[in-house]
C-alpha cells in the first residue's frame, strides 16, 4: 500500500472571536502559508492493528497503545477508526508534522486533526464528507478548548473564507462559504507569547457570568461588526474593513483579552500605514492581523518585527 499524505492549512479569525462562542457570527479565513501534514505509511512486518505514531514537533514517538489514551492525537485516531468501523486496521506508521505555531490563534490543533482524519480515512479506503471531517475535528476541539464554537474546524476543513455562527443549543452550526469580491492583503504578526485558547475562553466566561448584561452587549456589537464585514467583503467594499477591524479591537480590549504586547504590535501596524488592525483568536498573546494595501504589506511586516513580532506572514484573502 502506498503512503498517503494529507495537509490542512492554518487559519485566522478576521472578525468575531469570543462573541462567536455566545452565538454571534464570525468570519475566519484559511492561511495557506502554514500547514499541518499527516503521512501514513505501511508498518512493514508489524501485526495487524499496530499503529506507530511519530510527532517530532512535540517529541512524541511511540506505539499508539503506549501513549496516554486521553492524548488528543490518540483520540482523533480512535475516532476515525470508530467512524470507519475498522478496529483492526493494517499496521501503519502515522507521522505528523506542522509549521503552524502552537497556541497562537492559528488553528494548529484543528489543522492537525483535519490532516489526520483525511489521511487516515483515505488510508482505510473510506471517503468522509467535509461535514463529517469537520464534525470529527470538532470533537477533538472540545478537548483543546473546552467550549469551542466550531469555527476553527470548519474553516480548516473547507479551506475557504467562512461566515460562521454556532447556532442554538443543541449545536446547529450555520456556515456560509464567502465569495470575496475583491481580494485583500493581511499581515499577521505573532507576539510570540503562547496563550492557550481554553484559558482566555474560560476567563471571558467568568467575566460574562459576573456581568451578563455588559458582556452580552459587547458580544452583540461584535456580531454586528461581523455582519457588516460580511456585506463589505461580499460587495467588494474593502475600504470599510479597516475601520471595522479597529472597532472590533476596541471591543476585544473592553472584554479584557488584549495585552500590552498585542497593543504595541497593533499600534506599530497602524503607524506603518495599515488600514486597520486587531488581535486574532483567543488573545492575550498569539497573533494580531493588519489590513494592508499590497504595496506596503512588506513594510508593515518589517515594522511589526521591529516592534517585537517573532514571526510575520503576509497572506492574500481571495
Ligand atoms: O485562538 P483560536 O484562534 O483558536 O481562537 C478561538 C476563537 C474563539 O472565538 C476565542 C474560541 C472559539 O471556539 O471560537
Amino acid at each position: 500500500m502506498p503512503a498517503i499524505t494529507a495537509t490542512a492549512p492554518g487559519k485566522i479569525i478576521l472578525f468575531g472571536e469570543h462573541a462567536v462562542v455566545y452565538g454571534q457570527p464570525a468570519i475566519a479565513v484559511p492561511v495557506n502559508q502554514v500547514k499541518a501534514r499527516a503521512i501514513i505509511s505501511p508498518g512493514i512486518g508489524q501485526p495487524r492493528g499496530s499503529i506507530y505514531l511519530q510527532a517530532p514537533d512535540i517529541d512524541l514517538e511511540d506505539n499508539l497503545e503506549d501513549i496516554p489514551q486521553d492524548h488528543p492525537l490518540v483520540i482523533v485516531i480512535k475516532e476515525v477508526l470508530q467512524e470507519t468501523g475498522i478496529d483492526q486496521p493494517p499496521a501503519m506508521i502515522i507521522r505528523i508534522t506542522s509549521t503552524i505555531p502552537v497556541a497562537a490563534g492559528l488553528g494548529s490543533g484543528a489543522a492537525v486533526s483535519v490532516a489526520i482524519i483525511r489521511a487516515l480515512s483515505e488510508y482505510l479506503g473510506v471517503l468522509l464528507s467535509d461535514e463529517r471531517v469537520s464534525n470529527l475535528a470538532f470533537e477533538v476541539e472540545k478537548i483543546h478548548h473546552g467550549t469551542p464554537s466550531g469555527i476553527d474546524n470548519s474553516v480548516i476543513t473547507y479551506q475557504q473564507p467562512i461566515y460562521f455562527s454556532r447556532g442554538d443549543v443543541p449545536r446547529s452550526p450555520q456556515m456560509e462559504i464567502m465569495r470575496v469580491k475583491k481580494p485583500f492583503t493581511l499581515v499577521i504578526g505573532d507576539s510570540g507569547i503562547p496563550s492557550p485558547t481554553a484559558k482566555t475562553v474560560g476567563d471571558v466566561r467568568k467575566a460574562w457570568q459576573g456581568n451578563k448584561t455588559a458582556y452580552q452587549g459587547l458580544f452583540q456589537q461584535i456580531g454586528r461588526i461581523a455582519e457588516n464585514a460580511r456585506t463589505a467583503i461580499n460587495t467588494g467594499n474593502n475600504d470599510l474593513l479597516g475601520p471595522l477591524m479597529n472597532a472590533n479591537q476596541e471591543l476585544l480590549e473592553k472584554m479584557g483579552v488584549s495585552s500590552p504586547e498585542l497593543a504595541r504590535l497593533i499600534h506599530a501596524a497602524l503607524e506603518a500605514g495599515a488600514q486597520g488592525a486587531k488581535l486574532s483568536g483567543g488573545g492575550r498573546g498569539g497573533n494580531m492581523i493588519a489590513l494592508a494595501s499590497p504595496e506596503i504589506a512588506q513594510q508593515i511586516a518589517s515594522s511589526l518585527s521591529e516592534a517585537g513580532a517573532v514571526r510575520t506572514i503576509i497572506t492574500e484573502v481571495e
